[in-house]
């Protein structure tokens, strides 16, 4: 049944990444290589959240700089502005239009279950923003605007995806009969397929292997940035948490032994194979040596992300018209599209 939802739309990607502090090695794995892959073979659209940032308090000037800085890790990634769209969402108000009317889709119940709430929120709950709360249906309303087939995503973001099915799901169901009389049907929304895949869709802590390597992780030393130099870096690997044993040879003798497994799973990522083949090359190594191959992959790999991040953080003007640009182009699709759910839900305009 998904594959003939999914056939009635055109294929398109959308995904998101927050403006909130640095960009870490687990966005780029997780997320922004595959955007970059992505493109090759679908259009896509890619946008800065801002306004899911907001979600918990952020300096203004300090958003306004990580706004840029995510757009310029878009860029520096390889994505291609002028084929794809870059945008910040909150330039686009039919985000929190359509937001609105999913709060009235979304059921309570549903949004009680979401883990990332509940481990963002902590134990001050009832401190924690209603924006905070109401976060997946805004996800919901960014993916569907577009009508997306496909979102890339690390994995922490699958229990989000699934609440935007439910949501999609539930639209088309409250407002059935309406939707055909306008002529919309079968289905309005799609029902969108979450693209988690590859060695590196949870990327952990270099300081807990148990842990998700986050932006708000107090301790720096516990993940890599994208505008990390090659001394942090080579730093950060060398303390990176490891256990006495050499490397295994058997993607089996990685369990148990999280620490080793995600340095493992970073280095396939880096280097486009698969956790497999690293070990096959690297079994009965000592940490010492392959932290050391590592860290020159890594070098390798990002320093020129690094680089480009840079050069294009020195041009704001760039960058501010990459969005624009951007915006207004993700506003000819996200237009209709809200038009459309107005004249569905019943408002007049
Ligand atoms: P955000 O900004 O926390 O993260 C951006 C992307 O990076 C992925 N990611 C990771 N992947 C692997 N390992 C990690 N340690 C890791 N940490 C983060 C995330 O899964 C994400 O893909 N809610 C989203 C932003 C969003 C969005 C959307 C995404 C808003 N609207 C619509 C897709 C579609 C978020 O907070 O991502």
């Amino acid at each position: 049944m998904t594959d003939d939802i999914a056939a009635t739309f055109e294929p398109r990607v959308f995904s998101g990444v927050q403006p909130t502090g640095n960009l870490h090695l687990g966005n780029y794995l997780g997320a922004i290589v595959k955007f970059v892959a992505l493109q090759e073979t679908h259009p896509c659209v890619y946008c800065v959240v801002d306004m899911h940032a907001i979600t918990v308090f952020q300096d203004p000037a300090e958003l306004q700089k990580s706004i840029r800085e995510v757009t310029a890790a878009f860029l520096a990634a390889g994505i291609d502005p002028k084929t794809q769209i870059v945008f910040n969402q909150s330039r686009v108000h039919q985000h929190a239009e359509l937001a609105w009317v999913f709060n009235c889709i979304a059921r309570l119940g549903w949004m009680n279950r979401m883990t990332q709430f509940k481990e963002k929120a902590g134990k001050d709950r009832e401190n924690a923003s209603l924006g905070l709360y109401a976060y997946p249906s805004l996800m919901a309303a960014d993916i569907l605007l577009y009508k997306a087939t496909h979102v890339p995503v690390g994995e922490d973001q699958k229990q989000h995806l699934e609440l935007t099915r439910d949501i999609a799901q539930k639209f088309d169901n409250d407002y059935r009969d309406r939707i055909a009389e306008l002529g919309f049907g079968p289905r309005f929304f799609p029902l969108p397929e979450p693209i988690i895949q590859g060695p590196a869709t949870r990327v952990m802590s270099l300081r807990d292997g148990t842990k998700k390597m986050s932006k708000s992780d107090p301790s720096d030393l516990s993940r890599i940035n994208l505008a990390d130099d090659r001394d942090t870096l080579a730093q950060k690997l060398r303390k990176a948490k490891t256990d006495p044993e050499p490397l295994p040879s058997e993607v089996e003798g990685l369990s148990g032994r999280p620490e080793a497994e995600n340095l493992v799973g970073i280095y396939a990522a880096l280097a486009g194979t698969s956790a497999a083949a690293v070990l096959g090359e690297y079994g009965g190594s000592q940490f010492s040596t392959f932290k050391a191959s590592l860290t020159d992959l890594a070098v390798e790999k990002l320093g020129p992300v690094g680089a480009e991040m840079k050069r294009l953080a020195a041009d704001p003007a760039y960058i501010d018209g990459v969005l624009a640009s951007g915006a207004e182009r993700a506003r000819v699709i996200a237009e209709p599209v809200m038009t459309a759910v107005k004249d569905v839900v019943g408002f007049l305009r």
